[in-house]
């Protein structure tokens, strides 16, 4: 089975992002072979390396950081904000980031729903911050989202209501699956 981890850049309550989230779990229920869970990083500490203690990081960090480690491949879907990755997300990128890097060797893709830059900029600075972390992101499917376009995409609760934006999304699912399975398997063809 192939986990993925959900992460989302906002902490807003009704994220349209979160919703993103929320209708690829949906999407991810009906690919045999597939898991998914949603992972909250807004009870993470600021970064602070006065909070690591003989290499041992607060209690939230911690389950963070395991719950990033049994994952395979990671799903981030965030807004943009000031053309960059939100401050929420960096915080829980840097955390993992700590030794040892979590996020290492792991396959990932990026989804956003943003305002008009539909989140093009953030996106490319997350991919180039995967570089240092060793994250190996799908090049395509890209997927951005306007969040103010009419008739909306999203209802009152931030679910995604929009048939062929789920397709969209679907496409981004599929192509993460398959790209972490062909890693899989290319790893146990290595070891054999
Ligand atoms: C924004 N927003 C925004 N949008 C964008 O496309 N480019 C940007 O640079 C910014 N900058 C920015 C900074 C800050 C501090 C905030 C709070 C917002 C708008 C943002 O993308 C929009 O509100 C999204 O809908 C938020 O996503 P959620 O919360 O719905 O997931």
């Amino acid at each position: 089975v192939i986990k993925v981890v959900g992460l989302c850049g906002s902490l807003r309550k009704g994220s349209s992002n979160r919703g993103l989230l929320r209708a690829a779990a949906e999407i991810v229920r009906s690919i045999e072979g597939l898991e998914m869970e949603y992972v909250e990083i807004s009870a993470l500490p600021f970064v602070n390396e006065d909070l690591e203690v003989n290499g041992n990081y607060p209690p939230a960090v911690e389950a963070f950081r395991l719950k990033i480690l049994a994952a395979d491949a990671l799903l981030f879907a965030s807004p943009e904000y000031n053309y960059s990755v939100t401050g929420p997300l960096k915080n829980a990128i840097d955390w993992g980031s700590r030794p040892p890097n979590v996020w290492a060797e792991k396959s990932a893709a990026v989804v956003s729903a943003s305002g008009g830059s539909r989140g093009q900029r953030s996106q490319y600075h997350l991919r180039q911050i995967g570089v240092y972390l060793d994250l190996h992101f799908i090049n395509k499917p890209e997927f951005f989202l306007n969040v103010h376009l009419r008739p909306p995409k999203f209802d009152a609760n931030g679910n995604l209501i929009d048939d062929s934006t789920v397709q969209q999304l679907k496409d981004v699912v599929t192509a993460l699956y398959e790209f972490t399975l062909q890693g899989k398997m290319m790893m146990m063809n290595i070891v054999e």
